[in-house]
């Protein structure tokens, strides 16, 4: 049944947002792939899920199977996460008889007494895409894949897909760490990324970016491609004048 409920996310910021840097990455993946594994972290096994729902913007995103090192972008975006009672219809079984209709029902009534859903709003300037996800009481910071997710982002034609797994990183009252997993398998590429997310707007402090490289480093998910957004990173207008400045009159000082 899990198998059959999982069908199609996809990760919208970096095929809409970040299409062409993002095919250079699938391209040359292969060599990576089968090593792209979705380990599951018990670390947020008793997570209580509304610290992790309302809304949340994006810092950093690590792009760990690339080379392609650090950038910044202008774009700011956002996601909301909320709890739901709400199944998405599937369109995938189409009993024809009533006893087959009968059987999927109480299947489905079967799985929903065992998972709880959510879902997740990516928003993008406008451009959205709604995940569909599901998870266990006893395992609540790790996320499958319920449904197709839709959206205007969803529509586009180089959306991939994505059939993996979300999992919590780090989950505190200000800051949010996901994980994106999807290992190779029918021809779709491995994928693997995480997003810092932030409850607050403005730069985070770096000091709490640091400890999030940390963490991603000691589970050997490399931080060293990473995306900066809604002005993280960005430089520190008056003190880097004021650096240029303090350099001018130094050099200015040691010539004479
Ligand atoms: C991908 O690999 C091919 C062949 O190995 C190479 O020609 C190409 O430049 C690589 N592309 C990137 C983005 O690294
Ligand atoms: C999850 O736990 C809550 C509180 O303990 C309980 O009310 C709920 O029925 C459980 N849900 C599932 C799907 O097991
Ligand atoms: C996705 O579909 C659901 C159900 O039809 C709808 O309520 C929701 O608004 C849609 N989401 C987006 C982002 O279009
Ligand atoms: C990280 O990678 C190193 C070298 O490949 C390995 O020895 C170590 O066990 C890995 N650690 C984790 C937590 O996977």
């Amino acid at each position: 049944m899990e198998m059959q409920a999982r069908a199609v996310l996809r990760l919208p910021w970096i095929f809409f947002l970040f299409l062409y840097t993002c095919a250079d990455e699938t391209a040359n993946s292969t060599q990576v792939d089968d090593k792209v594994t979705c380990d599951r972290d018990h670390e947020y096994d008793s997570l209580d899920i509304r610290d992790v729902t309302g809304k949340w913007r994006a810092v950093e995103l690590y792009m760990h199977l690339s080379k392609e090192g650090v950038k910044r972008y202008e774009t700011c975006p956002k996601i909301t996460v909320w709890e739901t009672d709400e199944i998405p219809h599937t369109t995938t079984f189409g009993p024809s008889t009533e006893n087959q209709l009968y059987h999927v029902q109480s299947i489905m009534a079967k799985f929903n007494q065992q998972h709880r859903h959510l879902r997740l709003l990516w928003d993008e300037n406008g451009h959205m895409t709604e995940y569909s996800l599901f998870f266990r009481n006893e395992s609540a910071g790790y996320w499958e894949t319920f449904d197709k997710q839709n959206g205007s982002l969803a529509a586009r034609p180089h959306y991939q897909q994505f059939t993996g797994t979300v999992q919590v990183l780090k989950a505190v009252k200000d800051h949010l760490v996901l994980n994106f997993c999807q290992a190779a398998s029918n021809g779709a590429p491995a994928q693997l990324y995480s997003v810092l997310f932030s409850r607050e707007p403005g730069p985070m402090p770096q000091w709490a970016i640091t400890a999030v490289h940390n963490l991603l480093q000691t589970k050997n998910l490399s931080i060293a491609s990473r995306r900066m957004v809604c002005g993280n990173g960005a430089d520190k207008p008056m003190l880097s004048l004021l650096f240029s400045f303090m350099s001018c009159v130094l050099a200015y000082v040691s010539l004479s």
